[in-house]
C-alpha cells in the first residue's frame, strides 16, 4: 500500500486516547445510573440495565473494538450499517441505511460509536431514528471530528470525540478509501493518483 502516505495520528495517540473516552463513557455512565434520573421509560433509580451500544459499520469497527474493551459496564451490541461514501467518492452522496437498526430502544440507553464526524448527514440521520423510540438517553462517541469551518451539513450533537483534524481525507484504523486501508494501525492522509 505504497500511497504517499503521512502519519496524521500515529497507533499510540490513538490508544491513548481510546482508553481515556472509553473510561470517560464509563464513569459517565455509571454517574447516570447511580442518579437515577432521565427522562424516558425505565429512568427510575436502579432501572438502568446494560446499555446499548450501536456501533455504525464498517468504519467503526477498529474502534469500536478498542473502545468497548476500555468500557467495563454491562452492554449489548447492536451493530448497523450505513453508507454514505459509495466507492471512490470522498464527499458524502447522501446517506442510506443498509440494514440493522434496532427498532426496540425505549426506555434503553444508547451509544452510537461511528469512525469520524464530516458532513454530520449519517449521525444527523441515526441520531433522528433511535431518538423517535424515546430511549431513557443517546450519547455519541466519534474518534475523529473534522472541523468545519464552513458549518456542516447537519449539526449533530456529538458528546465525545477523541480528536479533532483539519477538513481532509484520510483512512487506516477503519477508515476506507474505496474499500481498502481499513487495516492500516495508524491514521493517515492519502497524496498521490490512488486518492485522486
Ligand atoms: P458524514 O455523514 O459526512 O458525517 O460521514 C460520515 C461517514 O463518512 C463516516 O462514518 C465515514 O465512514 C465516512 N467518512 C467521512 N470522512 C471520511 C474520511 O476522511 N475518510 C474515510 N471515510 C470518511
Ligand atoms: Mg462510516
Amino acid at each position: 500500500m505504497n500511497t504517499g502516505q503521512r502519519v496524521l495520528l500515529s497507533r499510540e495517540q490513538i490508544s491513548k486516547r481510546v482508553i481515556e473516552l472509553g473510561q470517560q463513557i464509563a464513569a459517565d455512565l455509571d454517574e447516570e445510573a447511580n442518579r437515577g434520573g432521565g427522562t424516558g421509560e425505565g429512568a427510575a433509580a436502579g432501572a438502568a440495565g446494560p446499555i446499548v451500544l450501536i456501533p455504525v459499520l464498517t468504519g467503526a469497527l477498529v474502534f469500536v473494538a478498542d473502545l468497548i474493551r476500555a468500557m467495563p459496564v454491562a452492554m449489548s451490541i447492536k451493530p448497523v450499517t450505513l453508507s454514505s461514501y459509495p466507492g471512490k467518492s470522498t464527499t458524502s452522496q447522501g446517506v442510506t441505511v443498509q440494514s440493522g437498526v434496532p427498532m426496540d430502544l425505549r426506555g434503553a440507553r444508547v451509544l452510537i460509536v461511528d469512525d469520524i464526524l464530516d458532513s454530520g448527514k449519517t449521525l444527523g440521520l441515526l441520531r433522528r431514528l433511535v431518538e423517535a423510540q424515546q430511549p431513557r438517553s443517546v450519547r455519541i462517541a466519534v474518534l475523529l471530528k473534522k472541523r468545519k469551518p464552513m458549518g456542516r451539513a447537519e449539526e449533530v450533537r456529538v458528546e465525545y470525540s477523541g480528536f479533532e483534524i483539519d477538513d481532509e481525507f484520510v483512512v487506516g484504523y477503519g477508515l476506507d478509501f474505496d474499500g481498502i486501508y481499513r487495516n492500516l494501525p495508524d491514521i493517515v492522509t492519502l497524496s498521490g493518483p490512488s486518492a485522486a
